[in-house]
């Protein structure tokens, strides 16, 4: 079994920093997800990474930065790792930094290969979470500069929200392969927004809880949508985030209907709806918030939940039709794939 400290054990972002220092790797909490971290400057530390989710090795990782008001912070990193930054890149680093958004920039050849996965580019962020702030100061004293970090799932899988998802994820790693820090439950719960600046102009990688309309006020340019020249991102697969029940998107009148025709024969469903349903006692009733940012915050843990319970169907409510969504949409619709 992994090591699992709770992040508020005083001596527990010590430890955590000095794995990370000898090319061990680390499990994080960020304000998103957790990430499976190691030195993005350590390559035999990053391969770490790819063997332990089972990830093809030319699927690039995100490099996390220390907070910007530390020596060493992201506003001397982000010049280790990147080159040819545009204007409209430092002013989404300025607006959102530390916080949800990852910025593909162009990547000094030199640097963070095997993090990069091959691409001549780099995604670059600062976390804005407590614990991994603490942890990326000190790794910094330690000479770490960027802490590569995927999720921290096996490739394909769910995206953990919590330190007991690592531990399950990894289970078959010992204790002194894998440090876990404990830091609670993700406050935003589904991974960054991810905006390519390394083409000239802002593109949409991953949509996140941070809208094209927020990224395109504080670039001042328009954040177009994703296209085929977009690099490949694994997060961008159709089907991803896939829990072993079959997922299914459907509006609420449809869901009642589907349960209605079934009537008392529905069983091994669960359902995740805002809209109220009537339902016979073999289905599972999930609520889901109406509120975009509590349905995110929840989202992962919920589908981790249902499908622990061995359902072999989850019915889940098609989100409204608002950018606010866009991220939960995204999500719900490659576990759906
Ligand atoms: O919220 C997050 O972003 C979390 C936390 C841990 O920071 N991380 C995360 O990492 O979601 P991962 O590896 O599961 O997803 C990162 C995405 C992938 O789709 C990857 O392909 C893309 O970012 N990416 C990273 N570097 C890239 C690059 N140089 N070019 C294109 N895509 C890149
Ligand atoms: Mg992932």
């Amino acid at each position: 079994m992994p090591l699992l400290l709770d992040a508020r054990d005083p001596s527990a972002i010590g430890q955590a920093a000095q794995r990370l220092a000898e090319g061990s790797l680390v499990g994080l909490p960020t304000e998103t997800v957790y990430g499976l971290g190691a030195d993005a400057d350590n390559a035999s530390a990053v391969r770490a990474i790819f063997a332990a989710k089972g990830r093809p090795a030319d699927h690039p990782l995100i490099v996390h930065l220390a907070p910007g008001d530390t020596p060493g912070g992201w506003r001397s990193a982000v010049d280790h790792y990147a080159r040819d930054i545009p204007a409209f890149a430092l002013r989404l680093m300025e607006a959102f930094w530390p916080g949800p958004l990852t910025l593909i920039l162009p990547r000094r050849p030199d640097v963070a290969a095997v993090a990069a996965g091959g691409q001549d580019s780099v995604g670059l962020r600062c976390p804005s979470h407590p614990v991994a702030q603490a942890l990326l100061r000190e790794a910094g004293q330690r000479g770490v500069r960027g802490v590569a970090a995927p999720s921290a799932n096996r490739f394909g899988r769910v995206s953990p929200t919590t330190a007991a998802h690592v531990a399950d994820e990894f289970a078959a790693l010992g204790d002194d392969a894998l440090l876990i820090l404990d830091g609670g439950a993700c406050p935003v719960g589904i991974e960054s927004t991810i905006v390519d600046a390394s083409r000239g102009h802002p593109v949409l990688m991953r949509p996140g809880m941070i809208t094209p309309e927020q990224s395109q006020a504080a670039c001042g340019q328009p954040v177009r949508p994703r296209d085929e020249a977009a690099p490949r991102a694994s997060g961008t697969l159709a089907s991803h985030y896939a829990p072993t029940a079959k997922v299914r998107l459907m509006d609420g009148k449809m869901l009642q209907t589907a349960l209605d025709v079934l009537g008392k024969d529905a069983r091994h469903i669960a359902v995740y709806a805002r809209t109220r349903l009537r339902a016979g006692p073999g289905v599972k009733l999930q609520t889901m918030p109406a509120d975009a940012a509590a349905c995110a915050h929840e989202l992962f843990a919920v589908l981790r939940e249902l499908d622990a319970t061995g359902v072999r169907l989850i019915w889940v409510e098609t989100p409204p039709p608002l950018t606010e969504w866009d991220g939960v949409r995204d999500r719900l619709s490659r576990a759906a794939a």
